[in-house]
Order: C-alpha cells, then sequence, then structure tokens
C-alpha cells in the first residue's frame, strides 16, 4: 500500500500526518495519504513565490509547450487515471474516462490561451487631453495562486484552475479534496516530466478547515479559486480581503419542459434528464435537480424519467456497466434520507428510488414536492429529482427562478418565443436550450449568479479572472 507525499518546491515531502484514504464504494483502504500542516502550507505558499519572478517571464510558447505536454501525457495513460478517479472517487468507470478526456481537451485549451493573450491599443485621442498619447493594455499575471478544489471532478476541476493559472504566468498551490488527493498528486509526476520548473506548482492535501486560514490569507497570496460549498465559499470570501477570489459553489439547477413534443421526443427528453440528473449519483454542480413540465405533458414525462431511472445499474465503479455507485460518503447519505423523509412527511409521492443501501441512494423521482422542501431549495448533491407541472410559461420561469442559486438552467422548447423568454429571463451564469443544464464544454463560460458563485470559469474566462489589466502611455513628440 503506498504512502503518498506532499509536491512542494518540486519535491516529494513526508505529510505532517498520514491519513488512510478509503475506496467510498468499498470502503477499503487504497492508500495512506500525507496531509499538510501550516508550517508545510507556507512552505508550499513560500515555494511558489519564490518560482513566480522566473516563471511569468517563461515565454508564452514554453508555457504552451509544458501544458500540452501534460495533456498528450496524461492522453497517453487514459486508462491509469481514469481507475484513480474510479477508485478514489467511487466514479463509475465510464465516466471516470470521460472525465479524463475532459481533462485532456481542458489543458489543451490552456496550451491555447497562453498563445494568445492580447491586450489592446487605446484610442487616447478619443478626448482631447488625451491629444498626443498612444496607449495599451499588457495582461500581468497575479502571482501566485490557491487552488482549493472538490472530490466529484478530481482531475478536470483541478486542470480548470491550474491549466489558466499557469497558461497567464501564476504560480500556483493546489489542495485537492480530502476525498481525492490520488488524482491531483498524479499531476505532480506528468508536470514535472513536462519540464516545469521546481516550485511552480505545489500540491498539498490536507484538511480545509487546517489550511484554509494560509491559503486565504498568506500575503503572498494573489488570488484563491475555490470550488465547494456556499459556506465555505462566503468563509473564504470574508478573510481573503482585496485578493481576486473566484467561487465556484452550490446549485439546484432547473430543466423546463414545454408542451408540443411526441412520445418518441419525450422519451428522448426524459432519458437525457435521467442522465443529467443521476449521472455521477448526481454529485455534479449542475445537476438537473428541479424538473418544470408542461401539465400537457406531465404524466406521460413522469412516466418516462422513473423508467429511465429505474433501468440505471448499481454495481462497482471499476465494472463497465455500472450506472450508480456509493456516495462520497455515509453523511451524504444520511442527509439525503432525512431531507427525503421531511419531503414525503410533507407530501412528497415517491416515484420511483427512495430507498439507500449504505451509501448507495437509489435513483430517486419524486413528485409533489412542497416548494419550500429542502429537495427544492438546497443543493441535494445526489440522485434525486423533483417534477412539478405548469400550465404557463410565465410561472415555469419563475418557479425556476425562485432559488438561492442560478448557475446553470436547461429548458425544452420548440417554440422560438419561449425560448428567448427563458434564454432572457433566467437568473442564472447559462441558459441551454434543448439540453439538460448539466452539459458543459470546457471552454464554455462556467459560472454562476446568486449564491452559486463569483467570477468565471472555462479556460479563457478563468484566465482573464487570473491576470491583471495593466495600462501603458506613452506621451509623444514632448522632447526632441
Ligand atoms: C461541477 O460540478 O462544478 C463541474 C461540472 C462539470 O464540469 O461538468
Amino acid at each position: 500500500m503506498r504512502t503518498t507525499g506532499l509536491w512542494i518546491g518540486g519535491e516529494w515531502v513526508p505529510g505532517a500526518e498520514v491519513v488512510p484514504l478509503c475506496n467510498p464504494h468499498t470502503g477499503e483502504v487504497i492508500a495512506h495519504v500525507g496531509w499538510a500542516s501550516e508550517a508545510q502550507a507556507e512552505a508550499a505558499v513560500a515555494a511558489a513565490a519564490r518560482a513566480f519572478p522566473a516563471y511569468r517571464a517563461l515565454p508564452a510558447h514554453r508555457r504552451a509547450d509544458i501544458l500540452l505536454h501534460v495533456a498528450e501525457a496524461l492522453a497517453d495513460r487514459r486508462e491509469e487515471a481514469a481507475r484513480l478517479i474510479a477508485e478514489e472517487a467511487a466514479k463509475p468507470i465510464r465516466l471516470a474516462r470521460q472525465e479524463v478526456d475532459r481533462t485532456v481537451q481542458t489543458y489543451r485549451f490552456a496550451a491555447e490561451v497562453a498563445r494568445s493573450i492580447y491586450g489592446e491599443a487605446i484610442p487616447m485621442d478619443a478626448t482631447p487631453r488625451g491629444e498626443g498619447h498612444v496607449a495599451l493594455t499588457r495582461k500581468e499575471p497575479l502571482g501566485v495562486v490557491t487552488a482549493i478544489t472538490p472530490f466529484n471532478f478530481p482531475f478536470n476541476l483541478v486542470a480548470h484552475k491550474v491549466g489558466p493559472a499557469l497558461a497567464t504566468g501564476n504560480t500556483v498551490v493546489v489542495k485537492p479534496a480530502e476525498q481525492t488527493p490520488l488524482s491531483a498528486l498524479f499531476l505532480a509526476e506528468l508536470f514535472a516530466a513536462a519540464g516545469l520548473p521546481p516550485g511552480v506548482l505545489n500540491i498539498i492535501p490536507g484538511s480545509g478547515a487546517r489550511l484554509g486560514r494560509v491559503l486565504t490569507t498568506d500575503e503572498r497570496v494573489r488570488c484563491v479559486s475555490f470550488t465547494g460549498s456556499v459556506r465555505v465559499g462566503l468563509a473564504i470570501r470574508a478573510q481573503a480581503g482585496l485578493r481576486r477570489v473566484i467561487l465556484e459553489l452550490g446549485s439546484n439547477s432547473p430543466l423546463i419542459i414545454d408542451r408540443g413534443f411526441d412520445a418518441a421526443e419525450l422519451d428522448r427528453i426524459a432519458a437525457e434528464a435521467a442522465a443529467g440528473a443521476f449521472a455521477y449519483n448526481g454529485q455534479v454542480c449542475i445537476s438537473v435537480q428541479r424538473i418544470y413540465v408542461h401539465q400537457e405533458v406531465f404524466a406521460r414525462f413522469v412516466d418516462g424519467l422513473a423508467a429511465h431511472a429505474t433501468w440505471l445499474q448499481v454495481g462497482h465503479p471499476l465494472a463497465e456497466e455500472t450506472d450508480i455507485t456509493a456516495l462520497i460518503n455515509q453523511q451524504a447519505a444520511d442527509r439525503l434520507r432525512e431531507w427525503l423523509e421531511r419531503a414525503v412527511a410533507r407530501g412528497a409521492r415517491v416515484v420511483c428510488g427512495g430507498t439507500f443501501d449504505g451509501p448507495v441512494m437509489m435513483p430517486t423521482v419524486l413528485t409533489d414536492v412542497p416548494a419550500d422542501a429542502e429537495l427544492n431549495c438546497e443543493e441535494a448533491f445526489g440522485p434525486v429529482v423533483t417534477v412539478a407541472p405548469f400550465t404557463a410559461w410565465d410561472e415555469a420561469i419563475a418557479q425556476a427562478n425562485a432559488s438561492k442559486y442560478g448557475l446553470n438552467a436547461g429548458v425544452y422548447t420548440k417554440d422560438l418565443e419561449r425560448a428567448w423568454q427563458a434564454a432572457a429571463r433566467l437568473e442564472c451564469g447559462g441558459v441551454l436550450i434543448n439540453q439538460v443544464p448539466t452539459f458543459r464544454l470546457d471552454h464554455m463560460p462556467y459560472g454562476g449568479v446568486k449564491e452559486s458563485g463569483a467570477g468565471r470559469e472555462g479556460v479563457r474566462y478563468a484566465a482573464e479572472e487570473m491576470m491583471e489589466t495593466k495600462l501603458i502611455a506613452f506621451r509623444t513628440g514632448v522632447f526632441a
């Protein structure tokens, strides 16, 4: 059984304590993981700060080559990386392979970004006082970026922070999720082999509660990029002062389904909604959680959705046919069970699922869920979806907007005017027409409004957040 260390300053360092890491599905110990102390977090920040002056001066084509090298090395080791995700996150292997493929794309996009960081020419003579001046803007890296990443995409959501940060000349300290450190540590090897200078990327598994202060308040840290809960996001925001803070937080994504679809089309939408709600047990920030369906097609849609939910296979994450596995831990299952029981006590109807086997929750479809029940209001982050009927389009939009969150929303309609009304009026970061909100390509801007966060990811957009715009102005013709 291996014991992992911390990657600081281009070297493996033993952690201050060693913690067993379990496969969430089987409960078996798969590694012993060294966790960083506060002093080691400070050492990682110091290494990143030392590496910054030389790295920011590395030409863009060299940064791009390193990122491309990592993308290609990861593609070559696809199966090994996917198995790591399946084992530590209990992600079904087919989805784990998809995640690795997306991660390869994310690093390729980051390489493109590195080669295309443009400034602007400012039209100084737009005002009389500007006559005789020329000016341009230059994009500059911020310095040390800390990346605090979640368990649900342990390769790709690390890539969404590390890729843009390195593309733009920043140096990085990653604190991966406590449940999924192995995927992040795997990167150390890839970047070292690609020629990334020591200290530019540092990876320190450990407790968020213990390391958070250093990673958000150390004076050398210039940007904190966090994906996770609203509670932690708000704490980071409160501590971070004037640092750049990028927050990707929760959601309970809505999906609106209009009338006017025939039986085959409705079945296709039900299949897509089931995939959007239950993939990786719903542990995705943009999982479909609340579905609003036109009254005319409501009953047929609910039957179709339940059928697709029931066909999903529960099994071991490494088995090819598996769709549903254990949630990340027993607490997640216990929380969902409580929310389900409370909703049912208030009149919710369980159409399918609603049962648990230890940390596994069967894909669950509910109707008649009170609007203020947790399963409608909070982020479930589990394989459960609520379905409610509507008659007027305005009502559907209002119900979808009746949430403290606003990340992605999906809309199925054949009516162009209704599609536009939804696109313009839904309060969220992204509206997907004739698609589930769970659909994401890695170069799309991605982020939320309201309690879903602040700032945007999606490689080019995250890169913008991680740079300063410097103005350089010249007065011309004054000195001969
Ligand atoms: C997330 O859960 O925030 C990321 C979803 C994705 O990248 O597909």
